[in-house]
């Protein structure tokens, strides 16, 4: 049995459809051409039939991709198997990824059908998706929780049918690795035709167990294993890549086993991926947590000092966690700046070196001294902000304090128009928002999620909002960026409404297509 284990991220598929508001189809590329530099041999782009968003984000993505294979996911059902080949056609090696449940509680409340059909349904889905690919996934939804005969069988007939990669998922996240080991050692003892498949797993983390899961598998012989960045996902989300990857990096003369992953790739694809998700790190969260490097102890401070193993299985620039913290000032050129995010691993296509150092420059002049970090929250901020900016923020004016009636005075550029009001508020945020609606003069803005974040260290920081606003039943993400917290909450709000705006206009154009078509 060869001993590389492909690593096959759903952080677009499972992560993504945990999120508060769904990833733009840029936002999605970005993450796409990230999992690609860091060596991830597939990438489950989506699930096409989902929406015409998803299908086109899994198109764009099959297009553009060329050192991973792409994969779409679908039910056992010949539309959502045409949606994805359909999808993926433009791709230069794709995957089909078809699922149906397996268990006795889906089996009979889901599905309501019996054994015997479901098994007939699996096998007619893999034989539909071979008219499009050779490169067929299965999946026996909830496996976890499967009658392990009837999994067998399931198995069996699954690569019978031409299933070149059979899935384990552990659905609801309820086994404990010694369950799960067995339950993969028993395919591998009982089913004939075994050898003819990858067997893959795909552990979810109710329990913690997710990477514990997918380690125990890959010991009894899987070769696949399905995580996402940061461990993102339904519920308690995925098994992380990071941690999957570093365990078979760190004990791989103990496990015997590689994969492709460039681990100093890591570090900023969980930035990268935290960011554009709006999901922040637990800063003691494994491998890329603020803390996982970070030695409080005097004791342990000592021992690193004298000898980094005493205290460090691993170093954080195999992760590409870069410790030297150079500070810039106003008077760093272009060539710096461009020098020093070659040196942290950026690549000139990852940014746009005008936007990013006027930025810098704005912001020197504001801070002083501008950090690494301060320039990776500006790169990504830049990523992020809307190409056409149909709302702007020409002038905030905020008070707050104790005793007084927080109240603010905004003037954005709407079109054309500038318009000015103000508004009091439960604080100057508050206030600011309240006058931001009142220029908009509707109030179908109802925003469920407001997060504050220092992207540094010190009072000085940047302060990075985050808000998440339900407009016309769907929801979307804004960002803001700035030394002031009031200014940020007001950036944040701003960016959803252009990103509103460019929703409206996109239906907009739909209707009148329709329209056109109907005359
Ligand atoms: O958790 C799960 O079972 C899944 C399948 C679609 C693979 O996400
Ligand atoms: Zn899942």
């Amino acid at each position: 049995m060869s001993n590389q284990v492909k690593i096959f991220d759903t952080t677009l598929r499972d992560g993504e459809q945990a999120l508060a508001a769904s990833l733009s189809m840029k936002e999605k590329l970005q993450i796409a051409f990230a999992l690609e530099r860091l060596g991830v041999d597939i990438i489950e782009a989506g699930f096409p039939v989902s929406s015409p968003g998803d299908f086109q984000s899994v198109r764009s993505i099959a297009r553009e991709i060329k050192n991973a294979t792409v994969c779409g996911l679908s039910r056992a059902l010949e539309k959502d198997i045409d949606a994805c080949g359909e999808a993926m056609s433009v791709a230069e090696q794709f995957r089909i990824h078809t699922f149906i449940a397996t268990s006795d509680i889906h089996v009979a409340s889901k599905l309501r059908k019996s054994q015997d059909e479901v098994v007939e349904m699996a096998v007619k889905a893999i034989k539909h998706a071979g008219r499009y690919t050779d490169d067929i996934e299965f999946s026996c939804e909830d496996a976890g929780r499967t009658p392990i005969d009837y999994l067998c069988r399931m198995v069996e007939s699954a690569i019978n049918a031409g299933a070149t990669t059979v899935n384990i998922p552990d659905t609801v996240g309820y086994t404990t690795p010694t369950e799960f080991g067995g339950i993969i050692q028993s395919l591998f003892n009982r089913v004939p035709n075994i050898d003819k498949a990858i067997i893959s797993v795909h552990c979810h983390n109710d329990l913690g167990l997710a990477v514990a899961n997918s380690l125990v598998a890959v010991e009894y012989g899987a070769r696949q294993i399905e995580c996402t960045i940061n461990g993102i996902g339904e519920r308690a989300g995925n098994c992380s890549l990071e941690e999957i990857a570093m365990i078979l990096q760190t004990r791989q003369a103990m496990l015997g086993l590689n994969t492709n992953i460039r681990s100093q790739e890591i570090s900023r694809t969980s930035k990268l991926v935290s960011q554009l998700c709006n999901m922040p790190v637990q800063a003691n969260k494994a491998i890329v947590g603020a803390n996982a490097f970070s030695h409080s102890s005097g004791i342990h401070q000592d021992g690193v000092l004298k000898a980094q193993n005493t205290y460090e299985i691993m170093t954080p620039e195999s992760v590409g966690i870069n410790k030297n913290n150079l500070n810039l000032t106003s008077r760093s050129g272009r060539h710096v700046i461009k020098h020093r995010l070659e040196e942290l691993g950026y690549k000139t296509q990852d940014y746009d070196l005008d936007t990013l150092y006027a930025s810098f420059v704005k912001l020197a002049d504001k801070k002083g001294q501008v950090f690494d970090y301060d320039l990776e929250a500006l790169l990504f901020f830049d990523k992020q902000k809307p190409a056409d900016e149909h709302y702007k923020l020409l002038y905030l004016q905020a008070s707050s304090g104790k005793e007084i009636i927080p109240s603010a005075t905004v003037k954005l550029q709407v079109g054309d128009e500038e318009v000015i009001e103000s508004c009091t508020g439960n604080g100057p945020v508050d206030a600011a928002y309240n006058a931001i609606i009142k220029v908009l003069g509707h109030e179908q803005l109802d925003i469920v999620d407001f997060k504050l974040d220092s992207k540094g260290e010190g009072a000085d920081a940047l302060a990075q909002v985050s808000v998440v606003v339900e407009y016309n039943g769907r929801r979307f993400n804004g960002i803001g960026l700035a030394t002031d917290i009031v200014e940020s909450g007001v950036k944040a709000l701003i960016h959803v409404l252009n990103n509103t705006h460019l929703a409206d206009q996109i239906d907009h154009q739909k209707k009148q297509q329709v329209q056109i078509a109907g005359v």
